[in-house]
């Protein structure tokens, strides 16, 4: 199983369990969260929702190859779901990031509610140098949480940053020791299923609902270019290389 999915003492736990691919993110795989999380959403002894992965790897963001051959066009393909019902849920979502969160690793960071990382998390968001563009209304997020200029240089450039980085940009709520990082997440989100279950959701949806249609609209927006690029000469190339090991070669696109 490469989503592992535990419920107990009120938490929906979602483990990212493909280590041997750094947890890169399949078409399955979405599949298997969506329904975790349409699941949670309908029941009421989950009050609050963890993702966590290994030690040393949240995720590499989508799978490059499954990209490939399963393309996220359409509106209710895996991807775009799980993109949905992440971006509209009602139950407080909590992460808990060590080593690498690649692209949507670091882009569903930015619809969760808390976010704890250890000091060995490695955050980045290299579309541009996949030859593809934002997604996850990351495009919109991004810059208003972190800044225009701090936004741009993380999406145009897409190198990695550290947990301090991500920190100091209001990205995560904090850094935690490696070896605590689970064990305090998993307290945090203990605390809000303590709280009253009303109160939280009506408190999260009071903070999102002024943005909830501008982050669908530029979810759907992003995915306009998303989708069309994925089949793009520059992406093949980044693609192609990725999978060749080798640096990528966009001298030749326009
Ligand atoms: N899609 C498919 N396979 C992936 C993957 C991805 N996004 N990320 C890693 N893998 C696979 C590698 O191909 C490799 O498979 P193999 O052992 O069968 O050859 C295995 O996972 C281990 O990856 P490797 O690159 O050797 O690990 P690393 O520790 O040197 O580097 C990363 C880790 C995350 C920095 C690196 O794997 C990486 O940059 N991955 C791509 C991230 C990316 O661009 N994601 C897409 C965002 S839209």
């Amino acid at each position: 199983m490469d989503i592992l999915t535990h419920k107990a003492d009120g938490i929906l736990t979602i483990e990212f369990n493909r280590p041997e691919k750094k947890n890169a993110i399949t078409a399955a795989m979405y599949s298997a969260m969506v329904e975790a999380l349409k699941d949670a959403e309908s029941d009421s002894a989950v009050r609050a929702i963890l993702f966590i992965g290994k030690p040393d790897v949240f995720t590499a963001g989508n799978d490059i190859e499954d990209f490939l051959k399963n393309p996220p066009t359409a509106a209710d393909s895996p991807v775009l779901q799980f993109l949905a019902q992440i971006s509209r849920a009602t139950k407080p979502m909590v992460a808990a990031v060590a080593g690498n969160a690649v692209g949507i690793g670091t882009t569903l960071l930015l619809h969760c509610d808390l976010v704890y990382a250890a000091d060995n998390a490695k955050f980045a968001l290299p579309f541009a140098q996949l030859g593809l563009c934002p997604e996850a209304a990351s495009s919109m997020l991004m810059p208003q949480i972190a800044g225009y200029q701090r936004a741009a240089e993380k999406l145009l450039l897409g190198e990695a940053f550290n947990a301090e980085e991500a920190r100091e940009m209001g990205l995560i709520n904090k850094v935690v020791p490696g070896d605590q990082l689970f064990a305090y997440a998993q307290s945090q989100a203990a605390k809000l299923v303590a709280l009253p279950a009303s109160s939280i959701r009506v408190t999260k949806r009071l903070m999102k609902q002024a943005q909830t249609a501008a982050v669908e609209t530029q979810m759907a927006e992003e995915i306009k270019h998303f989708s069309a690029m994925l089949s793009s000469p520059e992406a093949k190339e980044a693609f192609t290389a990725f999978v060749e090991r080798r640096k990528p070669d966009f001298s030749k696109f326009e």
